[in-house]
């Protein structure tokens, strides 16, 4: 197939890896994989176009230019954009969900509606216009406060503090950022370890892929503020057996359902951020893509040609699609960010060492913010390279990924150490 893959980050070189590495009967590579506009490590498995991604009328004349036999939409911008309309519209099989879907992610009260008319078990939420709502929310669900920013926020909107000056401090700029009409929605805290979940649709039916753990702030044990994501591991030793099903059950299912219900179907990945807590399985967050860095760890161990499984999705076949196979093995990824990330992330500086990394058998470097700058690759973004390494448990699988990351030279770069950590000790 002629596969286009939107998007520039370590999740979207995850899925082009992956589609790199189907081969035909006769090993020789099964597709030719275009990527827009990409990255210099996606660039080395696909043919990079500089065209803006989140234009529809630019992706649709890339699309037709190309003849593309599948787009693949990695991040959540052109999905809010309406990209996966415009290619529908012109004929093009497309995984990821309309605009009106995307919704899912780009609004949390949104979000936080579907749940309600599907009766998803969540965080009960406050949505509020005023800080005198926000106060009386505070009031209302004591300490810790959770705090959303409404809108896309590129996994920063949300702060989550005993400190309620700190918690009224980001709402008043959510509200002072979004200007008129602006939402904060304040929740009720939610305790317990946190799974990520990526259901596949098709608008009707959902397969799930392998569960993952992700580490969204900055610093070693959970301290910092929150990041993109800093890690994760795949699968999780320590999940209840029949979570997946649970989740299939309460939360994918009825949510897609209600979706189609509105006349608004939701084809793509419909990404679960799900809490473990001491009252039960509770949803976190949707969001309307595959998860960064989750992806990188569970497009590694997936042996199910990825290809087939999104043209089956953007099809409507997801009913008649056999049985995910995967890897046995564990997967851990750990990301390399860039001085000061995720203030004000530091770059243009030299990286050295991909080559070493990827020489390490079972471990292999994913770019994320890197650029060609007079033939030399430096970082140009705050996330800049997953390291991931494949391995048979996660102690292993953890030496041999952070022999990956001690290959890599960042100056002032930081990454955590602790990532997979708790889960091999056996303490979650
Ligand atoms: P979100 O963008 O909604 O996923 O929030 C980002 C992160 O903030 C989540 O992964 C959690 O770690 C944390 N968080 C969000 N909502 C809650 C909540 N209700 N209770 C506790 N932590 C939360
Ligand atoms: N890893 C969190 C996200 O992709 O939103």
């Amino acid at each position: 197939m002629k596969i286009l893959v939107l998007g520039s980050g370590a999740r979207e070189h995850a899925i082009v890896h992956s589609l790199h590495s189907e081969m035909t009967a006769q090993g020789t590579p099964a597709h030719e994989i275009h990527a827009a506009p990409g990255n210099p490590g996606i660039g080395e498995e696909a043919t990079l176009h500089a065209i803006d991604a989140n234009s529809p009328d630019a992706v649709v004349a890339l699309a037709q230019e190309l003849a593309a036999d599948l787009i693949m939409i990695g991040p959540e911008a052109p999905l809010v954009a309406g990209v996966a309309d415009a290619t529908r519209a012109a004929g093009f099989p497309t995984f990821g969900p309309s605009a009106q879907g995307a919704r899912l992610e780009g609004s949390k009260a949104f979000a936080k509606d579907v749940m309600e008319a599907a009766n998803v078990p969540t965080a009960k939420p406050y949505v509020c216009t005023t800080l005198d709502q926000v106060n009386e929310a505070f009031d209302d669900f004591g300490a810790p406060y959770v705090v959303k920013d409404d809108g896309l926020a590129a996994g920063k909107g949300v702060v989550v503090t005993n400190d309620r000056d700190e918690a009224l401090a980001h709402a008043r700029e959510c509200f002072e950022n979004r200007g008129e009409g602006g939402q904060v929605v304040i929740e009720e805290y939610l305790d317990g370890p946190e799974v990520s979940l990526f259901v596949v649709s098709d608008g009707k039916d959902v397969r799930p892929l392998a569960p993952a753990q992700d580490f969204k702030r900055a610093l070693n044990n959970d301290e910092g503020p929150n990041t993109g994501g800093m890690g994760a591991y795949s699968p999780l030793p320590w999940a209840p057996e029949g979570l997946v099903q649970e989740v299939i059950d309460t939360v994918a299912q009825p949510t897609i359902d209600e979706m189609a219900r509105r006349g608004t179907p939701f084809a793509g990945i419909l990404y679960v951020g799900l809490a473990l807590t001491s009252k039960g399985t509770r949803v976190v967050e949707f969001n309307a893509r595959f998860g960064d860095p989750e992806t990188q760890v569970v497009l590694a161990r997936l042996k199910t040609p990825l290809s087939a499984l999104l043209l089956a999705a953007a099809n409507g076949e997801l009913a008649q699609f056999p049985e995910l196979e995967w890897h046995p093995q564990t997967a851990v990824t750990v990301v390399v960010a860039s001085e000061k990330y995720p203030d004000t992330p530091v770059t243009g500086d030299p990286i050295t060492g991909i080559a070493d990394a990827n020489a390490i058998p079972n471990v292999h470097v994913l770019h994320a913010g890197t650029k060609i700058i007079d033939d030399s690759l430096v970082s140009s973004g705050g996330r800049v390279l997953s390291v991931v390494a494949l391995g048979d448990d996660l102690s292993t699988t953890r030496d041999l990924v952070y022999q990956g990351v001690d290959a890599i030279g960042l100056r002032g770069s930081h990454h955590r150490t602790d990532i997979a950590l708790k889960a091999a000790h056996g303490e979650i």
